[in-house]
């Protein structure tokens, strides 16, 4: 076989044997194929597609071109849950306890990540003393007794989707359905989850846009799930605003803290109970959706829901107390209040100009070795639709420096407040199953 025939094949919009992509993809990342030809190849998928078929054989090869987590001695359905990530987005943290609670083996491996705050992991480190890092055997047997933990990622999973990401970065090929989608999907599906929900956002603050993108993207995922044997279903979610009031680390432990208490924002506690109650029903946990959302209901009410969470994080060597008590979470050494300037209703606020303010402040990583501060950040105190008089607070700043001048002005520069009346936006969108 050769690379310059399968090249020529897609270019010229047929569809590629399984043979050809593992041939491609194996010699990609063995280093045998070299880079010009594998851009060329990317380049001729983003113009001429994939079928579904070779979408899940191309998912397929990245999936074994590395490391393949093994939860087989975990009881039970696992179920993973991934979202295509977006500006104070705090699901993660109150899902796995919020499902667990209601005996769905939560078994996650998780991300620091470059985002405008740090990923799960970092989040959950402003916990004092709690480890991110097991072996093997420890965490599969604190799932199986008390059906939660959660880790950083190790091992080497997915060498050949980190080659060609690293690839389409730079040759104008990352916006590309199936290349997007059989990224995403291999290294799910390499995590070792039997069934998985993923949490697709659009808006302003998404990486899909447009809604019709995102829905395509979600279609795609979900086919790929399905066609590699796990169970997969897709919510598209809005992204036109920042999720819930904190965007920052250990203030979105907070949040998630009162969320499993049950007096979190409306927003993120609905959209938890979508997920959610998806994951439970996939974990076999409840006959059908509603029954599984009643469940999650009852756990918040019940207290069994916070239980978990602080069983989960003594687990792992974390001051479990900070439930009961946030004071003892990092705590900023100032806060700075973003004043309205005018009358009105909140109209629009830019997700994105949000999280980098939060990232200015230190919240997020610029590159992968800055450290971040784990006590910084936004909460917000007026969302779309809120009426708001001129010198409310719009957002409170939590911050360990005293010159925020940029980051007011970004916050700013994010609000529009309107005089006419404004529509709050649907929060979910659309489910998808096929
Ligand atoms: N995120 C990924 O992991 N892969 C992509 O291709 C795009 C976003
Ligand atoms: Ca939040």
């Amino acid at each position: 076989m050769r690379m310059v025939d399968i090249i020529e094949k897609k270019r010229d919009g047929l569809e590629l044997t399984k043979e050809e992509i593992s041939f491609a993809i194996e010699g990609y990342t063995r280093g045998e194929i070299p880079d010009y030809q594998m851009s060329a190849f990317a380049m001729a998928i983003y113009f001429n597609d994939m079928t579904t078929e070779e979408r899940v054989h191309l998912t397929k090869t990245m999936v074994e071109s590395g490391d393949q987590v093994d939860l087989s001695d975990i009881a039970g359905i696992k179920v993973d849950k991934h979202s295509t990530g977006g500006v104070g987005d705090t699901t993660t943290l109150i899902l796995a306890p919020l499902v667990a609670s209601v005996g769905v083996p939560v078994a996650k491996m998780s991300g620091r990540g470059l985002g405008h705050t740090g990923g799960t992991i970092d989040k959950l480190e402003s916990v004092e003393g709690f480890n991110v890092e097991l072996d093997g055997k420890t965490f599969n047997n604190l799932v199986n007794k008390n059906k939660i933990a959660v880790v950083g990622q190790s091992g080497n999973l997915t060498p050949a989707d980190k080659k060609l990401y690293g690839l389409r970065d730079v040759t104008a090929t990352v916006d590309s359905i199936p290349l997007i989608a059989s990224s995403i999907m291999s290294k799910k599906i390499a995590s070792g989850a039997d069934a998985i929900v993923l949490d697709v956002k659009t808006g302003s603050g998404a990486f899909m846009k447009d809604l019709e993108g995102a829905k395509e993207l979600a279609h795609a995922m979900v086919q790929i799930g399905n066609g590699a044997g796990r169970e997969t279903i897709a919510v598209i979610s809005d992204m036109n605003q920042p999720l819930g009031f904190a965007v920052g680390n250990a203030l979105e432990v907070k949040e998630a803290i009162d969320t499993l208490k049950g007096y979190g924002p409306a927003d993120l506690e609905e959209l938890c109970l979508t997920l959610g109650s998806r994951m439970v029903y996939l974990g076999k946990q409840a006959e059908t959706i509603e029954e599984a959302r009643e469940k999650l209901e009852e756990a918040i009410r019940s207290g069994s829901a916070i239980e978990t969470f602080k069983t989960f994080l003594a687990a792992q060597g974390g001051d479990a107390s900070v439930v009961d008590d946030s004071s003892r979470l990092p705590t900023a050494s100032y806060t700075f209040e973003v004043e309205a300037k005018e009358d009105g209703v909140v109209a629009e606020i830019i997700a994105d100009e949000i999280g980098i303010a939060a990232s200015l402040l230190g919240a997020g990583r610029l590159t992968k070795e800055s450290e971040i501060d784990l006590a910084v950040g936004l909460v917000l105190n007026k969302k779309i639709g809120d009426q708001v008089s001129k010198g409310d607070s719009l957002v409170t700043i939590h911050s360990n420096r005293e010159d925020v001048d940029e980051v007011v002005d970004k916050i700013s520069h994010s609000y529009t407040i309107s005089e006419k009346k404004v529509e709050k936006r649907p929060l979910i969108y659309d489910v998808i199953y096929e």
